[in-house]
């Protein structure tokens, strides 16, 4: 199994290119599945994610065909992805797809919405909680779909077709919020989703159903619009810049002092952790061209934060402030108010040295003047990705095992921070 060794201590300089973000390019390829026209996503990262994503679809009926980069292109440009799904072949998603990606479950609208039907296994649980799907059947019921369980499947009928109707969020639901609005999009009528998740991925998949004809309004803001059309047709859009990767570099910086262009990056989608970082004494200068993160000379502030829906702190970022927080200067609070099982960094970090203890839903990080490498794994994304901030800040050797979670959502991780001078490689198996 892969592993990722680093030897701590590097300041980092230089420049990192931006990847498409994973949690938009999932559920714009799953839009693919709207129409029998084809769909272009420029800059889809290069991810095992997306990879799982392209057999999900296959396995339903759409064609993939990928263009790489080319000449001209920045280094990191992602894929060209083309998605057609003239016919629909299958209608279910059996449990060995779903239970590798929670996201997978999300096809369950955009089939339910073209075909009338969808047969789609429950996702189960995972690694940072119970994750329920109750949101999402609630959302279908309200437009009209029957919905029933049968042995671990969820059974979603509408043989007339889905009919708009007014959704109430019970708490703000990314996941749901891209579905009902997929799903509303082939209504016959008007939707209304309150408490919707104003995410920018969610305005991104607004924007890209909106080019293949659908009627959005209000994505970005707690209530979402939709006038039902009868069908989508061809569309291109690129993928917005990973906020999450983005963020998790600029921590990186942060940690080890440095600086560094984000290329590509874009402030508007990160402006609590930027106001968070800038309050722990990291340089922020926000440019057409990215953000440039600085620290230079002086120590980490400690500062407190609680996730939360955006435009609040990300909880997908909270791991790695984590990380940072073991060497700030003084006590940090973090609370976790998204998921109730987020901390498994905690035990981890604490191999190096880090001093956390935990209360429930909060952590209390005091911080450390040294941290010191040892073997670490991590069992979900972000993570292991704070594992690898800890370690380029760690006196000596940090071995990051069961990297195939960094491989699910970073790009080349390891080339992009070593581009930037950390002493970091992926070895073929832990050592
Ligand atoms: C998305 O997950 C992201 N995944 C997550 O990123 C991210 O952490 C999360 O949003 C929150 O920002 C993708 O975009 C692919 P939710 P999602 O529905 O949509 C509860 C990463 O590391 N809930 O917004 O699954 C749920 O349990 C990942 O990239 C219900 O109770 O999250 C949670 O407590 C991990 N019932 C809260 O809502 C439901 O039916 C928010 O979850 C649905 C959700």
């Amino acid at each position: 199994m892969e592993s990722i060794r680093i030897t701590g201590g590097e300041r980092l300089n230089g420049r990192i290119a931006i990847s498409g973000a994973k949690n938009a390019a999932l559920p714009l390829m799953i839009a693919s599945l709207l129409t029998a026209e084809e769909l272009v996503l420029d800059n889809v990262p290069r991810l095992a994610d997306v990879a799982l994503l392209k057999r999900i679809l296959g396995n339903h009926g759409v064609d993939v065909t990928v263009s790489g980069k080319r000449s001209g292109q920045a280094d990191f440009s992602g894929e060209t992805v083309r998605l057609a799904a003239p016919v629909i072949v299958d209608t279910t998603a059996p449990y060995d797809l779903v239970s590798r990606m929670r996201a997978s479950f999300w096809v369950i609208g955009p089939l339910l919405a073209r075909m009338g039907a969808a047969r789609v296994s429950l996702p189960g649980g995972c690694a940072i909680g119970t994750r329920p799907v109750d949101f999402f059947l609630d959302g279908l019921k309200a437009l009209g779909a029957d919905i029933d369980l049968d042995s671990g499947y969820v059974v979603a009928e509408a043989p007339k077709g889905l009919r708009g109707g007014t959704i109430h969020l019970p708490r703000v639901s990314v996941g749901a919020t891209h579905v009902l609005m997929m799903a509303a999009s082939l209504a016959h009528g008007d939707t209304v989703i309150n408490n919707a998740a104003a995410e920018p991925e969610v305005v991104d998949l607004a924007r890209c159903l909106t080019a293949m004809g659908a009627r959005i309004e209000g994505a970005g803001t707690p209530q979402i619009r939709i006038k039902g059309v009868t069908s989508l047709g061809a569309a291109r859009h690129p993928v917005l810049p990973d906020r999450i990767e983005t963020g998790t570099y600029a921590m990186a910086v942060a940690m080890t002092g440095g600086d560094v262009l984000l290329e590509g990056a874009r402030a508007d989608t990160l402006q609590e952790p930027i106001a968070v970082l800038r309050q722990t004494g990291v340089e922020m200068i926000e440019s057409n061209e990215g953000i440039r993160v600085m620290r230079n000379g002086h120590g980490i502030a400690a500062a407190d934060i609680t996730t939360e829906p955006f435009p609040g702190f990300p909880t997908d970022l909270q791991a790695q402030f984590m990380a940072l927080m073991t060497r700030a200067k003084g006590v940090s609070r973090i609370r976790e108010t998204i998921f109730e099982n987020r901390f498994m960094h905690v035990q981890e970090l604490a191999r190096l040295g880090a001093r956390i203890t935990l209360d429930g839903d909060v952590a209390h990080v005091t911080g450390t003047e040294r941290l010191k490498g040892a073997p670490v794994m991590a069992t979900d994304l972000r993570a292991s990705v704070s594992l690898v901030i800890a370690g380029l800040a760690a006196e000596g050797t940090t071995t990051v095992n069961r990297i195939y979670h960094l491989d699910r959502g970073f790009e080349r991780i390891e080339d992009k921070l070593g581009r930037c001078g950390a002493q970091i490689e992926r070895l073929a198996s832990s050592s």
